[in-house]
């Protein structure tokens, strides 16, 4: 967006090339996998075909324009669990079982500080359960984790939301019967933890109760939903109340917002907009983790982007090493096997505390 440097113009050489032919070779790869599974009468679940597809073609028109986050990011090798310069959020060997199921695996897990770093990965890959154990809504069975240098490993939701690392849920979590007002005044609250809450009523509280609203209103100016402020959030569509989460995020100024499928579910209109309000938080500063399906907007809007597969990192990099990759395309396809064995389940639907 800023930057008129060529779009590998710091990389080393061996990156330069391996974008350019890799790209090829891999979308050659890939499309005879697929064609070689229809010639074997595989059905093919039309959705994650076409997913494929996007990995596989998509966009040229991606950002040629690099942010500065993700200049800092042009020498790093694309591999699972690489060092960054200057990571905000470091985790290190987590790992989640639910009974027999490796949900998480993650060896090494660097984010670096003020980009939009991408989660991808098939449904059930772990993005939604990764999210619940370094936010603090989940225990891990293994693993440490720090965010700013500081160890926040098994640390409590709002005291780390109180460190400035917040994130939003899969299925949104506004309280309908409240007003959008309300709701904003409860994002200020989420580092006192929901015990604390009857203290809203207290005196003590009204003192802030200025600040806070004034920072809500400013904030509901900025996503457009300023004329909703009084409504019930039950009367919002559900594009509306993602955007609202994503204000009651801001509430706390965080260094970092995990945003987990913000755009499912929205129109194009509000998702066009939701896409300018990530990109704009990232150029003021903010560090955005974003897990998302559509490969139109990772490629366009994602500094760097991270592939889970069964629970594990299988792949990391800029938008153009990752749809060249072939453990990318192999972990899209496989999915793809794993339907048309257990029959369609377009969304999984397992995560705790989403
Ligand atoms: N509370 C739970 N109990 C048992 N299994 C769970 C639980 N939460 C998640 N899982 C399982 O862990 C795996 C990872 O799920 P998760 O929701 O993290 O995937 P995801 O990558 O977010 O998928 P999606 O893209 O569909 O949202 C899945 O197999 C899921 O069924
Ligand atoms: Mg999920």
């Amino acid at each position: 967006m800023k930057s008129d440097d060529d779009e590998t113009g710091d990389a080393p050489a061996g990156f330069a090339s391996m974008t350019a032919e890799g790209a090829h070779a891999a979308a050659a790869e890939g499309a005879d996998a697929v064609a070689s599974a229809m010639d074997e009468g595989e059905a093919i679940d039309p959705s994650l075909a076409a997913g494929r597809e996007k990995v596989l073609h998509a966009q040229q028109e991606t950002a040629h324009e690099l942010s500065p986050a993700a200049r800092a990011l042009a020498g790093v090798t694309a591999e699972p669990g690489v060092h960054k310069p200057d990571p905000i959020l470091v985790a290190d060997q987590v790992s989640r079982r639910f009974g027999g199921l490796t949900a998480v695996d993650v060896h090494r897990l660097e984010v670096q500080r003020g980009t939009i770093t991408a989660l991808i990965g098939p449904n059930g890959a772990g993005k939604s359960t990764f999210f619940n154990l370094v936010s603090g809504f989940d225990k891990p069975t293994s693993g440490t984790w720090s965010f700013n240098g500081r160890d926040i490993t098994g640390m409590s939701a709002y005291r780390i939301a109180r460190l400035g690392m917040v994130r939003t849920f899969q299925l949104t979590k506004a309280l309908t019967r409240m007003t959008a007002l309300e709701n904003m005044m409860l994002g200020a609250t989420a580092q006192r933890g929901e015990r604390f809450l009857p203290s809203l009523l207290r005196p003590s509280w009204k003192g802030q109760e200025k600040t806070i609203e004034a920072r809500a209103d400013e904030l509901l100016r900025r996503f457009n939903l300023a004329h909703m402020r009084d409504d019930f959030a039950g009367t919002m569509s559900g594009g509306q109340r993602k955007l609202l989460e994503m204000a009651r995020a801001m509430m706390v100024d965080p260094a970092l917002i995990m945003l987990d499928e913000p755009m499912a579910g929205v129109n194009p209109a509000l998702t066009q907009s939701l896409l300018g309000h990530i990109q704009a938080l990232r150029d003021e500063g903010t560090t955005i983790i974003l897990v998302e399906h559509d490969m139109d907007v990772i490629m366009s809007i994602s500094d760097w982007i991270i592939c889970f597969a069964e629970g594990a990192v299988i792949a990391e990099g800029r938008p153009d090493d990752i749809r060249s990759n072939h453990a990318v395309i192999d972990a899209y396809l496989g999915a793809r096997r794993a339907l048309a064995t257990d029959g369609p389940d377009g969304e999984s639907d397992g995560g705790a505390g989403r």
